[in-house]
């Protein structure tokens, strides 16, 4: 389904269609609903609005580059993934894909617990109210006082990724008088079909504990055995922007097959499993994710089929999306600049904004989408690469697109789909200021992470 204020005519027949690129969208000013959030659509002008805003008033008012989030689409996606897995299971939001204050009350007020990676994203989560039995700490190198911190917080559970850690918590605990919840985080070997850099469960990489050669039970040897340590259960996470189930099917066979190897040896039943994050999402129109109650009935399926094999209770379930939740609720405005059209190559538009708001095209090779916001063309398609602003030939942000052939500096373009691991992994590569997050819904707006100011940087160079 599409939505515009546009209706779509046979106009755009004969464009550059020739290489990989496909074709563009009969209509240009039609937004594929997969890849906007949900409240966006464009007014009788065929400018885009979303929860009721026109982007011209939110450009006017907050500037550009910025992000603007969809709060009702956020709560609604979380109401989705706690409905779909229901009151037998556990949702924790990854705070890595995008944490704010107020994401975190947003997160309280549905019913979703978090998952944090760092001291900054405790202390976030802390912050705000959350309650820390409801927080999950996750990382491969946590430092002594990062555990410190979450322990004497009563943290719900602490995610062990190493040897040295079982000993390091369990010593902490101790010292606090407390047995942690933990859980362990294996490795399952399976090879998850995304990019190199985001796949996590194979063995060649520094997440988890192997579970293939007994180092996972050897693992579990020990956290049983001291006393700082509560061990409710196995994690497993494989990698993120996966659309096949497949790899999840075998990691859970893999994580029950775990838990009835340790009912065998200990005669102890662990009562929870979490099985990570890393669900898909669309940020093109070639892309179909799954919906939540798709992938709940999946996961909760095959656990329970391998418990009833292996004479298991069936363990309580926790999932962990980040990127699902909050990647498809926002999209990133700029304002167009220099426009240099290459002759039969393509037209590079540069944008204010670039590679210091969005690495993910650089780093992982990641396609988005964009469209022409600020008003509606009947012009022709010419395909375009949008670039940034920044001393870099890689700094681009969508390799590949359409937009109208008669595109000038100062209108607006909007990236959909950047919610997730864009302002999470912003920098100030040449000294850019990282831009605000913009919270709309039911016609109003307000800042949630505010814009960096060049006072910001001077304040950090103390010389
Ligand atoms: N749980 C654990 C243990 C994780 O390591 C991650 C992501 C998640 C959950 C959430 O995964 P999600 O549902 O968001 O895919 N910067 C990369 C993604 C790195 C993901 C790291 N871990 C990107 O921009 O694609």
């Amino acid at each position: 389904m599409s939505r515009s204020a546009h209706p779509a005519g046979p106009r755009h027949a004969d464009v550059l269609t020739e290489g990989h690129y496909s074709a563009p969208a009969a209509d240009l000013n039609v937004l594929d609903e997969k890849v906007w959030s949900r409240t966006v659509t464009r007014d009788a002008d065929g400018a885009l609005t979303v929860g009721g805003i026109a982007v011209a008033r939110l450009a006017e008012e907050f500037g550009t580059p910025a992000y603007f989030l969809d709060e009702s689409d956020f709560r609604a996606r979380c109401r989705a993934w706690s409905e779909a897995f229901g009151p037998d299971a556990d949702v924790f939001y990854a705070g890595k894909a995008f944490l704010s204050r107020a994401v975190v009350r947003w997160l309280k007020e549905e019913g979703l617990n978090l998952d944090v990676c760092s001291g900054g994203e405790l202390t976030t989560a802390l912050d705000a109210g959350m309650p820390a039995e409801r927080i999950a700490f996750h990382g491969n190198n946590k430092t002594v006082a990062e555990i410190e911190r979450a322990v004497e917080a009563g943290i719900g559970r602490i995610v062990l990724d190493s040897f040295q850690e079982i000993v390091r918590v369990a010593h902490i605990a101790q010292r606090h008088g407390v047995r942690q919840r933990v859980q362990i985080r294996v490795t399952v070997g399976v090879e998850a079909h995304t990019h190199e850099f985001i796949a996590t469960a194979h063995e060649d990489q520094k997440f988890g504990i192997a579970l293939a050669d007994g180092q996972a039970a050897e693992a579990v040897r020990r956290a049983l055995s001291l006393d700082g340590l509560d061990l409710i259960g196995v994690h497993s996470h494989i990698g993120s922007q996966i659309f096949d189930m497949a790899g999840f099917e075998v990691s859970a066979r893999r994580v029950v097959q775990l838990l009835a190897e340790i009912r065998d040896e200990h005669g102890v039943e662990l009562p929870e499993i979490d099985l990570g994050g890393g669900l898909g999402i669309a940020y093109t129109s070639e892309d179909d994710p799954r919906e939540p109650h798709e992938i709940a009935k999946a996961l909760s399926d095959i656990v329970t089929r391998e418990c009833e094999s292996a004479k298991l209770r069936t363990p309580r379930i926790s999932v962990e999306p980040g990127r699902a939740i909050v990647g498809p609720t926002a999209f990133t405005l700029y304002e167009v600049g220099t426009i240099k059209p290459l002759e039969g190559l393509r037209t590079y538009v540069s944008v204010d904004g670039g590679m210091s708001d969005n690495i993910r095209t650089a780093l992982y090779d990641a396609e988005y989408s964009v469209a022409l916001v600020s008003r509606a063309s009947d012009a022709e398609p010419m395909l375009v690469r949008v670039v940034g602003k920044h001393c870099e030939s890689g700094d681009i942000v969508v390799k590949d697109a359409f937009l109208p052939a008669d595109l000038a500096p100062g209108d607006l373009i909007a990236v959909p789909a950047t919610g997730a691991y864009c302002r999470s992994m912003a920098s100030n590569y040449n000294h850019a200021l990282r831009p605000p997050v913009v919270a709309v819904r039911d016609g109003e707006a307000r800042v949630i992470v505010r814009r960096e100011t060049e006072e910001d940087l001077l304040r950090l160079d103390v010389g």
